[in-house]
């Protein structure tokens, strides 16, 4: 302070808050006070700033709390700062942006306890680029719709419905209507929406149209420039959206924002699987949307507490020689640390509320990844009799009663062959009961029920919920039961799996206690099979996948149910972070504005980032210790749009081709997923176990 102001510059040091009634008398604003005084200082004095100190480091593209992936937003222009702040965001009062507006004077929001931080950067010269830029949710929200036949064509029902909100000193907030209806929405913040008011506008405008009172619901914003031109990208979000009740849609004609009412219910879970999580990894952490990253986007709320919760540095750093040894022998090619999933193996282990785990091979069906886990006490699980061939054909003496089979819509011969084989087989319909009676008389089932939720890291892999294909409704269970007690078959186990790449750890126990709630009617159930789905954190500063509570909570729910052995069938969570992809860079070619970085490996090799929008860190593994200053999109070789496997990502700028990159965490439905498309070939495997690499392509 006394070095920026202590050459005798004239100081003046004055209060906020202070402002003057219509009638000349002195009042003292509220919420935002100071801010919205030092933009009229400001915007009065023609100054060259006005710093706004405060206690986070500037405007996020989300609320960090629900969602802390958000990243500072590092530029905005006036109405795109005004449109974030009205429609959730509490970091500047609305109010404080238009005198800055009006004059040109920059806002710039700084952290006082991370002085040295850029912060938000608020003005006419921020990029105009279109993208989403933020998400907001504002809850609280009340729909009144009005309905009435009588509005078809008839002059003057809108000031005749409106003046009546006037009347109950209600602003309306956004409207959507129709030919027979018409709906507002009403935002707590701007009204008093109490019972009694409600009920005295509904009376009143019972006289005029019927009503109906909408709410509790939420407002989901989302903010960013040119949302007209985005609408054709927004293909995941209205699925995101395509499960749940959306009541209005309103996009505004300064085609600035986009705004979704939905059940405030939607908002309930906070944290990377929230709605508010979901949609920000699917608008801005995705890079979908083609916002200009470095001109608007900062480091994320994470990164910027990356103290808090140090990761331990990935294994390939250290085997960064060895595995240059082995992209050398070809690429592209996988490349499984062995140490890793044997880490991981004995961390969910160590759980004792687990009696035992099954792996799900579909993630990693690597021979030597299934001989690992066989030594740790795993057992295995199978979705195909591909899988089932494929395991006993590498693990040959493995006891079937090892062994899983939980299918979805699988042929009667692959439960044939189950049967054969003698391992233990779960059904999830009553239609392999009831048409092929022969293969299931007098045998003990596993019965997979849908608990009637789902969750996962993206809608493609979210298996519960009445929307998705799999297990068993619960109010068909009479009808399962006489229809294995006609055959003599006995229910002894109940499983589900919500779905996979969970962040949050709490909802294996909710499920336990809806099927221990089922188990206890059935009678003759022993086994309660939770399913896999456990998190990974891809980016590199998001959280590590909390095991901890995890095992706490189901630790909990078994002491509530302890007649029942506790199984789980985990499969991403024992191998993501043992594996890598080894590739070439190809080319580096630059097209209006964008550099591309072309690798051997595509969609074909690695098929999670073209799928489902999923990320992968992308390092230059030839020049590691470089810094990374340019941005590159990364690029297969396969013949569709949609073959990238990263975009914007932060290289070397010196990356070329010839140069051997590594996709991180991709030991989970990486090589299992890949295709010859385009006849391009499979990619190679091979495994590192211990300091030396064992072993070349297989
Ligand atoms: N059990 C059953 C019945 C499953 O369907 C799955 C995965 C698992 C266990 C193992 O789930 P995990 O622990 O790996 O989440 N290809 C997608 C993942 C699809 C998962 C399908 N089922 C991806 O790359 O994200």
């Amino acid at each position: 302070m006394r070095a920026r102001f202590g050459d005798g510059t004239l100081l003046l040091v004055t209060q906020g808050f202070i402002a003057r009634h219509g009638d000349g008398k002195t009042a003292i604003l509220g919420r935002g006070g100071s801010d919205t005084s030092a933009a009229y200082f400001g915007a009065l004095l023609g100054a060259q700033r006005v710093e706004i100190w405060t206690d986070v480091p500037g405007m996020f593209s989300a609320n960090p709390r629900q969602v802390p992936d958000a990243r500072l937003l590092s530029r905005l222009d006036y109405e795109e700062a005004q449109e974030i702040a009205t429609t959730g965001a509490k970091v500047l009062h609305p109010r404080c942006i238009h005198p800055c507006r009006d004059a040109n004077v920059p806002i710039w929001i700084r952290d006082t306890m991370h002085p040295q931080m850029e912060g938000t950067v608020i003005g006419r010269d921020a990029a105009t680029v279109p993208g989403v830029k933020a998400i907001s949710s504002r809850r609280g929200i009340v729909l009144v719709a009005m309905e009435t036949i009588g509005m078809w064509q008839q002059v003057g029902f809108l000031a005749d419905t409106f003046e009546r909100f006037k009347r109950h000193g209600l602003s309306v907030d956004l409207i959507g209507s129709s030919e027979t209806n018409v709906t507002v929405s009403l935002d707590p913040s701007d009204n008093l929406v109490n019972s009694n008011v409600l009920e005295a506008l509904c009376a009143d405008l019972s006289e005029v149209c019927r009503v109906k009172v909408i709410g509790p619901c939420a407002a989901i914003t989302l903010v960013g420039r040119g949302m007209r031109s985005l609408l054709h990208k927004l293909g995941d979000v209205w699925a995101e959206f395509g499960r749940e009740r959306v009541h209005l849609i309103s996009q505004s004609s300064n085609d600035l924002n986009l705004t979704f009412v939905v059940d405030e219910a939607l908002l309930d879970q906070d944290g990377p699987s929230g709605t508010m999580a979901r949609l920000h990894a699917l608008l801005i952490a995705s890079g979908a949307m083609p916002v200009d990253e470095t001109a608007v986007f900062g480091p994320s709320w994470r990164a910027l507490h990356a103290d808090d919760s140090p990761r331990a540095a990935p294994w390939w750093r250290a085997q960064r020689a060895a595995l240059l040894e082995l992209a050398a022998h070809g690429t592209p090619r996988y490349a499984y640390h062995l140490p890793t999933v044997r880490e991981h193996a004995r961390a969910l282990a160590a759980l004792p509320a687990i009696d035992r785990r099954f792996y799900a091979l579909k993630a990693n069906p690597h021979g030597a990844i299934l001989r690992t886990l066989e030594t740790e006490g795993y057992g295995f699980e199978c979705v195909s009799g591909g899988e089932l061939a494929h395991l006993f054909a590498a693990l040959p003496g493995l006891d079937p009663q090892r062994v899983l089979f939980t299918p979805s819509f699988a042929t009667r011969g692959e439960y044939a062959d189950a049967v054969a084989r003698g391992v233990r087989i779960t059904l999830d319909s009553t239609f392999p009961l009831v048409h092929w009676p022969e293969l299931f008389r007098g045998r003990d089932l596993i019965l997979r029920i849908d608990p009637g939720f789902g969750h996962g890291h993206h809608e493609k892999v979210r298996t519960g919920g009445k929307d998705a294909k799999f297990g068993l409704d619960p109010d068909a269970l009479p009808i399962f039961q006489s229809a294995a007690k006609a055959i003599g078959a006995r229910i002894v186990g109940l499983h589900a799996h919500i779905g996979s790449g969970i962040a949050e750890s709490s909802h294996w126990a909710e499920v336990h206690a809806r099927l221990a709630s089922l188990a206890d009617a059935i009678g003759t159930v022993s086994t309660i099979d939770v399913g896999g789905g456990l998190g990974v954190p891809y980016e590199p500063d998001a959280a590590p996948f909390d095991l901890g509570s995890y095992g706490a909570a189901l630790a909990e729910i078994k002491a509530a149910y302890p007649q029942y052995a506790l199984w789980v069938e985990p499969g991403r969570w024992l191998v993501a972070q043992c594996g890598v992809l080894l590739t070439h860079a190809t080319q580096s070619v630059e097209k209006s504005g964008v550099r591309r970085l072309g690798l051997d490996a595509g969609m074909h090799t690695l098929l999670r980032p073209a799928l489902y929008g999923a990320f992968h860190q992308i390092v230059n593994l030839s020049r590691l210790d470089d810094a990374e200053t340019a941005l590159f999109d990364v690029v297969g070789p396969i013949c569709e749009s949609g073959d990238v496997l990263g975009r914007r990502r932060k290289l070397p700028a010196a990356t070329s081709g010839g140069d051997v990159l590594l996709i991180a965490d991709a030991g989970a439905y990486g090589a299992s997923m890949a295709s010859n498309y385009n006849l391009r070939g499979l990619p190679g495997e091979c495994v590192l176990d211990g300091s030396a690499p064992d072993g070349g392509a297989q």
